[in-house]
């Protein structure tokens, strides 16, 4: 592989993006990261501001969605891989404006495709298309089983039919035009710079403001939760050594119930804060149900664990603690991004007002 690469990561000042970025520029200095990213409102520079002047780092606010500026771009700088992360990742918003999620996560990752293509043709030596996606294309499972790379999809929900035909896209250019790629499809992550419209900020942000916490309704749909570290450090493992056409499920065996979680999370917030025993699930209130909600998604990594060297680091104990130490010791940080149009989505999504 060469050493000095150029690498085009996008959705960088996102959650995932975020951690990936700042692993990237701190690990490999002889890479140079351009990190594109529209700032949407799931976007913050402050996520990555610590390594914001690292020579080898470079912010390009971008939306995918413009097609000749993404390939402008990829004649400007050269880029000989790309790391594909941005997205609208949320299931709700993708329930009320699917048409934003073809926008991004299909027209988007197209749009970066045909750059690639055309700007790679017949030199595909060291390239790569890495594109990041998540286990939701699989659908939705009973009480047992597993996701396996070779399970068929079966979106359920607007945001994961965009993903899985991204992801399918993916596959085509790879099958068509050779294009070196590869896939890999995580389960739900959680950590520090997560949004707070997801279910572990969202709840943390709500128990430090004494407001109700919004569980769907019985609270007894199974997630299984990973680390954001440990995915980016999966990313890292996958950019380096994955093969060429591959598919990667990553996950770290870990399911919880949603009312379990909650519950968990509850007693860890109070410990922290020295609550009274059972202070916070006082606020756990059960809401009408997502809409179309997937049952249960459960994770088999074990293509990932064997082929190519990564586990999860941290266990959901300690990943959870670092994770509430963190919300607590950055609460401007939620501040910020909580004083504006976040209340407006809060209000009509969980019909406040
Ligand atoms: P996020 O919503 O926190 O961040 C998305 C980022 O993409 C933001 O910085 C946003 O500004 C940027 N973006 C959105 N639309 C854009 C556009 N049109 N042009 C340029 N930038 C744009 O998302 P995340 O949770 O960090 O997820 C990152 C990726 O990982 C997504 O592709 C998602 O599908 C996938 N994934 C997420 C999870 C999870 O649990 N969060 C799990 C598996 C896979
Ligand atoms: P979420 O964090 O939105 O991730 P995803 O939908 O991609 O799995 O939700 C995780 C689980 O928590 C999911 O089963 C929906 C549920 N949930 C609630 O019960 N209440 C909430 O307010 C939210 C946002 C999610």
């Amino acid at each position: 592989m060469k050493k000095n690469k150029r690498i085009l990561i996008t959705g960088g000042a996102g959650f995932i993006g975020s951690h990936v970025v700042r692993l990237f520029v701190k690990k490999y200095p002889e890479y140079e990261i351009f990190n594109l990213d529209d700032l949407t409102y799931a976007g913050n520079l402050e996520n990555i501001h610590d390594v914001s002047s690292a020579k080898n780092y470079h912010f390009i606010k971008e939306n995918i969605v413009n097609e000749k500026s993404v390939l402008e771009l990829f004649k400007t700088h050269k880029f000989d891989s790309i790391i594909h992360l941005a997205a609208e990742s949320h299931v709700d918003r993708s329930i009320s404006d699917p048409m934003a999620f073809v926008q991004t996560n299909v027209i988007g990752t197209l749009n970066l495709l045909n750059a690639a293509k055309s700007l790679w043709k017949d030199n595909l030596e060291d390239k790569l298309f890495y594109h990041i996606s998540t286990d939701e294309v699989y659908g939705s499972l009973g009480e047992s089983g597993f996701f396996l790379e070779t399970t068929a999809y079966d979106p359920q929900s607007p945001y994961s039919a965009s993903k899985a035909s991204s992801d399918h896209f993916v596959r085509a250019y790879a099958n068509t035009y050779k294009m070196p790629t590869v896939i890999s499809n995580c389960s739900n992550n959680y950590g520090p710079n997560q949004f707070p419209e997801k279910l572990i900020p969202l709840c943390i942000n709500n128990i430090l403001n004494s407001r109700p916490l919004p569980v769907y309704g019985k609270g007894e749909n199974v997630r299984d939760w990973l680390y954001v570290i440990d995915h980016a450090k999966a990313i890292d493992n996958i950019f380096h050594h994955g093969k060429n056409g591959e598919t990667y499920n990553v996950g770290g065996l870990n399911e919880w119930k949603n009312i379990d979680l909650v519950q968990a999370l509850c007693d860890i917030v109070d410990a922290k804060l020295d609550n009274p025993k059972d202070h916070s699930k006082k606020l756990i209130t059960f809401v009408k149900d997502r809409a179309g909600h997937d049952e249960r998604y459960a994770i088999d990594a074990s293509k990932l664990m064997s082929e190519i060297n990564w586990k999860p680091s941290v266990t959901f104990e300690i990943g959870l603690s670092k994770t509430v130490d963190w919300y607590l010791s950055n609460q401007s940080w939620m501040q910020n991004i909580t004083s504006g149009e976040y209340k407006n989505y809060y209000n009509k999504q969980y019909q406040t007002t």
